[in-house]
């Protein structure tokens, strides 16, 4: 039963309330990572829908990385990491994108083969502003985002409809 593994690795997302801030409820997905079935349940329900369409996975820092690269030996690929601002060492691209309160910076280097198949990871797609972003790096690097693998979706945050001006393909586990 696919749905037992499943359902456990959802059972392991905590909510803490309050968390950074008061009136927001964290989830934190440090339980269900902490756990092998529950981790190897969700890697494969991450890339499950785009088998042999993407070249390479890429993560988003940080938590993103943790799935991305697990994903990435799940499917026999290599993992790319999109960076906060002033991370990477070579010539990179970069994208700023509006928070809630102010501004931030992702980045990416600039060496990834030219119509390269990405598939991009992150744990939680809230806005939508840093996946949006994210893809738009991908894009301005001369690669290709085939797809948007997301661990968990805030569906009231609105993010879908943010992320979908860029991206068609996008799944996500658990919402
Ligand atoms: C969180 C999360 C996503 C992003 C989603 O990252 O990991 O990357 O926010 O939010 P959005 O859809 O509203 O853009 P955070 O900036 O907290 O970074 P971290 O993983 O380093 O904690």
């Amino acid at each position: 039963n696919a749905s037992g593994p499943l359902a456990r690795a959802e059972s392991l997302i905590a909510v803490i309330p309050d968390y950074p801030s008061p009136g927001i409820q964290f989830r934190d997905i440090t339980p269900l990572l902490a756990d092998a079935d529950a981790f190897r349940a969700v890697i494969d329900a991450l890339i499950a829908p785009f088998a042999g369409t993407f070249d390479v996975v890429a993560g988003v820092e940080a938590r993103g990385f943790l799935l991305a690269a697990a994903a990435a030996i799940a499917a026999d690929t290599g993992v790319v990491p999109v960076r906060k601002a002033g991370k990477l060492p070579r010539p990179a691209a970069a994208v700023d994108y509006a928070l809630e309160y102010g501004q931030a910076t992702i980045e990416v280097h600039d060496d990834l083969p030219r119509g390269a198949r990405v598939l991009l990871v992150d744990d939680v797609l809230a806005t939508g502003g840093t996946l949006a972003a994210a893809h738009e790096l991908f894009t301005a690097v001369g690669a290709e985002v085939t797809g948007t693998a997301v661990l968990l979706e805030l569906e009231a945050l609105g993010g879908r409809e943010v992320l979908g001006r860029v991206e068609r393909d996008i799944h996500t586990v658990f919402r």
